[in-house]
């Protein structure tokens, strides 16, 4: 196959368009199973916490956050894919509040099947990605795969007095999330062809755009814990935040923003079984405002892939924070509020 043919690599993945994950259910099951580590002084943030990167100290000014994301193709351009993969692997540095500094590439490719340059694009996308993120990649590993897959470890530094996890939300902070939803919809959308070229386009820019603006914003006011929004979807990631924060999170759902024209291809079907299955996970953690439908549901708990960091502020910064973040066109919202409970609930509001 030559990279001029059109080949649709989302078709080269055997499941659904999201790259999916393994489901937390399974994960916490698979980890609950394993025998406790040693704890090791110097790991400050582990396993235990679903927290977006491990960080380990090196000394009383540094430590290390390193992370690792892969998945399937989930746009059918090579260089995109590659573009996506790394701004996604490099988010988890950021929602800790790290600096990115080196990358590894991680690639299983069909190297008998599909055309060279169709793995040379995707490379090109992530190293141009790095080059944004001011990231050096320094190596990697490459296996024969007829599923391709692609992703990076990356490795960061901050300071350890300075981590953000998701476990700092306090009863008053706002809630912020700086990228809109709906890219797992629209991903399954592009593999059953019912997207156009502007559409693909917007979702594609969506995936690729790097939280390094937005992490870097956010250094500047109050900001209590982050993460970012990633396969859980949403409510799973803020049900993490609100979990480990032991406080209740209030989501209003006209507030949260999501891409254009999901709602439509939602009702039509487009719904991948990762966002089900993420729904099906915390339904039991999470009461829905009555006007709320199925479809509306389904997309507060849609699998994003590369999605925006969500940020526990404290209310006073929360307006500038957002007059900032708007300022330098990063489509941010005020999507809720954390309350004083430690049931670790959220609630929807219509
Ligand atoms: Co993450
Ligand atoms: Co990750
Ligand atoms: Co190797």
């Amino acid at each position: 196959m030559n990279i001029n043919d059109t080949v649709k690599l989302t078709t080269l993945s055997s499941k659904g368009g999201c790259g999916c994950k393994i489901g937390p259910a399974d994960l916490r099951q698979v980890l609950q199973s394993l025998s406790p580590a040693t704890v090791n002084p110097n790991l400050l943030v582990g396993l235990e916490t679903n927290d977006d990167a491990g960080i380990y100290k090196l000394n009383d000014s540094t430590a290390l956050v390193q992370t690792l994301d892969f998945f399937t193709p989930i746009v059918d351009d090579p260089y995109s894919f590659g573009q996506i993969a790394a701004a996604n692997a490099i988010s988890d540095v950021y929602a800790m509040g790290g600096t990115p500094i080196t990358a590894l590439n991680v690639v299983a490719f069909p190297i008998a099947d599909l055309d060279k340059q169709i793995l040379a694009a995707i490379l090109e996308g992530a190293s141009n990605k790095l080059e944004e993120a001011g990231v050096a990649l320094v190596g990697g590993h490459s296996i024969d795969d007829k599923e391709p897959k692609f992703g990076l470890a990356v490795t960061g530094t901050i300071h350890p007095d300075k981590i953000r996890t998701n476990s700092g939300a306090q009863a008053g902070d706002v809630l912020i999330l700086t990228k809109p939803i709906g890219v797992g919809v629209l991903t399954t959308s592009i593999k059953r062809g019912l997207l156009d070229e502007t559409e693909i386009e917007r979702v594609t820019e969506v995936m690729a755009s790097l939280n390094k603006t937005a992490a870097e914003t956010f250094d500047n006011y109050e900001v209590h814990a982050c993460t970012d929004v990633t396969g859980f979807g949403l409510l799973g990631h803020t049900l993490e935040m609100a979990q480990a924060s032991k406080k209740n999170i209030r989501i209003s759902a006209q507030q949260v923003p999501v891409l254009p024209r999901v709602k439509q291809l939602a009702e039509e079907g487009a719904v991948p079984g990762g966002t089900k299955n993420n729904f099906n996970y915390l339904k039991e953690d999470v009461t829905f405002a009555s006007s709320l439908d199925q479809i509306d549901q389904w997309i507060l708990c849609d699998a994003v892939t590369s999605g925006g960091l969500l940020a526990a502020v404290n209310e006073s910064d929360a307006k500038s924070l957002l007059a900032e973040l708007k300022d330098k066109n990063i489509d941010a919202a005020i999507i809720g509020s954390v309350e004083e409970d430690d049931k670790g609930h959220i609630n929807v509001e219509e």
